[in-house]
């Protein structure tokens, strides 16, 4: 992806923060879910008072995207922090790395983690979920 698109994506993200639901955590997450169609979606965390129901921000994007048909994905950036202070990157969780899993390649799929919009860095998601499990698995072993 090229750098100013990388840009625009953090900006985006770290406009999320701002609406990210944590009265109990405090962490602020937001994306930015870059589809294959040019579409930009948009997610934060969402906690709520019976915590099992906490949704995260890559998932919020994800699900906003597949709601309105959109399956096909190009990149996401997810930045967040205590109180929305970036100070350092904030991986995914493991949930939301499968959530990725069933809709992109993780040989293409790029994962954008970010401080600010000159500090971060790119990764596959073949490298945050490696040998991961996906719709191929139950075709014999071919991507869907
Ligand atoms: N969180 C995310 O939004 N994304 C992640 O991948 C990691 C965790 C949220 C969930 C919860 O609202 C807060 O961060 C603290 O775990």
């Amino acid at each position: 992806m090229e750098r100013t698109q990388i840009k625009e994506l953090i900006e985006t993200a770290i406009r999320q923060l701002d609406y990210a639901y944590v009265p109990y955590s405090h962490f602020h997450v937001g994306a930015a879910l870059l589809a294959e169609n040019g579409k930009v979606y948009t997610g934060c965390n969402i906690e709520n008072a019976a915590y099992t129901p906490c949704n995260c921000a890559e998932r919020t994007a994800f699900f906003k995207a597949v709601s309105e048909g959109v399956h096909d994905f190009r990149a996401i950036c997810v930045v967040g922090g205590m109180h929305g202070q970036l100070s350092e990157l904030a991986p995914p969780c493991g949930v939301c790395r499968q959530v990725m899993m069933e809709f992109c390649d993780p040989e293409t799929f790029e994962i954008i983690l970010a401080v600010s919009p000159e500090e971060y860095q790119v990764f596959r998601l073949k490298e945050l979920l490696p040998m991961g499990f996906g719709p191929g698995n139950l075709k014999g072993g071919a991507r869907a």
